[in-house]
């Protein structure tokens, strides 16, 4: 009898462990753009899908030019600030968005590539 009762619960806590496991693996990874309605998802959607990709997994262009992933790594540039730069300035492809969007929409670009995209 004892060993049921054991039994049951160690079932119970498995399920709980799993059923966790399972909703923290969702995340960053499932994290849809297309979905969202965040404001810095509306914003990827007009701004950057165009070379991105809708979902950030980026893509290689007719002529061989890489577009990189902002989701899945290396990431070449590392940091707040190289991400700030590179998007504000853009280069080697990517177009300067500094013109375009305001440095606190930038700055919130680049929270949503570290937080919402890289992890
Ligand atoms: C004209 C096409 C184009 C558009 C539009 C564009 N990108 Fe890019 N992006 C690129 C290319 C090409 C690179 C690679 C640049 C390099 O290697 O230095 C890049 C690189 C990046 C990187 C660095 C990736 C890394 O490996 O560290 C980030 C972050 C990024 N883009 C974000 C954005 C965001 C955010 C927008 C919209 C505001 C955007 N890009 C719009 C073409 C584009």
């Amino acid at each position: 009898m004892r060993l049921m009762v054991l039994a049951k619960v160690t079932a119970v806590s498995l399920f709980s462990i799993a059923l966790f496991a399972a909703c923290n693996a969702g995340g960053a990874a499932n994290y849809s753009i297309k979905e969202s309605r965040d404001y810095e998802a509306s914003m990827f959607r007009q701004n950057c899908a165009i070379c991105h990709g809708p979902e950030a997994e980026g893509r290689t262009l007719a002529d061989g030019r890489v577009i990189p992933n902002l989701r899945v790594g290396p990431h070449k540039y590392a940091t707040d600030e190289q991400i700030y730069q590179h998007i504000s300035e853009g280069g080697n492809g990517m177009v300067p968005f500094r013109g375009q969007l305001s440095d606190r929409e930038i700055k919130m670009l680049v929270k949503f590539v570290q937080e919402k995209l890289r992890k």
